[in-house]
């Protein structure tokens, strides 16, 4: 496969999709306390998604994923299928949200806590939405992918977290998972080189504990941290401009 620059009209395209998905998350919200199981959340974002935004959800039978969104609670990773458990005070819990409209994607996900919080749960998440900020403050034409995972490394590990190397972000267009990979560590000056019209994520799953993941046999997706320790992430859509770059997914409450 080969990196695809997108034309004025799929930019287009890719802004309503784009826009769709972030208001996704700001519509889940208020639902997000304890006591809802991530059921109920994927049942109330399907039937949003579907009924009023007239959009396709993504994640649904995406080789086999059986859910609309993927709910990851502590120490899950990413891909989490929502089920029939209580989220409970002080829990953290990431929903990824994967709209295609008029045959593009949108691709965004937010941490979220459950009533109160730990002082070191919220750090993570902090630390990891900066290092989503860190390295989409970098994207520009002539940038190149290691600048970019290479600062989010550096800030992750600066706070004595680690990096997710089996996951990365994605070239993202007609196709869920188009290339370039963008993987979330690196070398500054190394990897693809950035231009105008490409569409990319930035997604860094950030870990509290050490880097290493499995993914649980039982279910074939779910992926977890092997020491049980919290991850967090966070996920923006990203046009590359003539002198930088448009978040595709930008909500309401983000102010750069
Ligand atoms: N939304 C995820 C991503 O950011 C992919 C989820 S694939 C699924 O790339 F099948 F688990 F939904
Ligand atoms: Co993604
Ligand atoms: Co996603």
């Amino acid at each position: 496969m080969s990196i695809t620059i997108k034309t004025q009209e799929e930019i287009e395209k890719m802004r309503v999709a784009g826009r769709l998905a972030a208001e996704v998350l700001e519509m889940i919200e208020p639902f997000i306390k304890p006591g809802v199981t991530t059921d109920e959340i994927n049942t109330i974002c399907h039937d949003y998604m579907v009924n009023e935004q007239d959009v396709i959800p993504a994640p649904l039978n995406y080789h086999g994923f059986p859910k609309s969104i993927c709910t990851s609670v502590n120490y899950v990773v990413c891909h989490g299928i929502p089920n029939n458990k209580p989220l409970k005070n002080g829990d953290i819990v990431n929903l990824d949200i994967t709209v295609i409209k008029d045959g593009y994607h949108g691709d965004t996900s937010k941490m979220f806590y459950v009533g109160n919080v730990a002082p070191h749960a919220q750090r993570l998440c902090e630390v990891t939405l900066e290092c989503l900020y860190k390295g989409m403050a970098l994207v520009k034409p002539g940038a190149r992918l290691g600048d970019i995972g290479h600062v989010i490394q550096k800030h992750a590990e600066a706070n004595h977290y680690s990096v997710v190397r089996e996951y990365c972000g994605h070239g993202i267009g007609i196709g869920f998972h188009e290339d370039p990979q963008v993987v979330h560590y690196g070398t500054p000056g190394t990897g693809v080189e950035l231009q105008e019209g490409m569409c990319f994520t930035i997604e860094p799953m950030i870990n509290a504990g050490k880097r290493h993941v499995k993914t649980l046999k039982r279910d074939g997706w779910t992926v977890e941290t092997l020491d049980k320790r919290l991850s967090a992430q966070w996920e923006h859509t990203l046009l590359v401009t003539a002198d930088g770059f448009e978040a595709l997914t930008k909500r309401k409450d983000e102010t750069f």
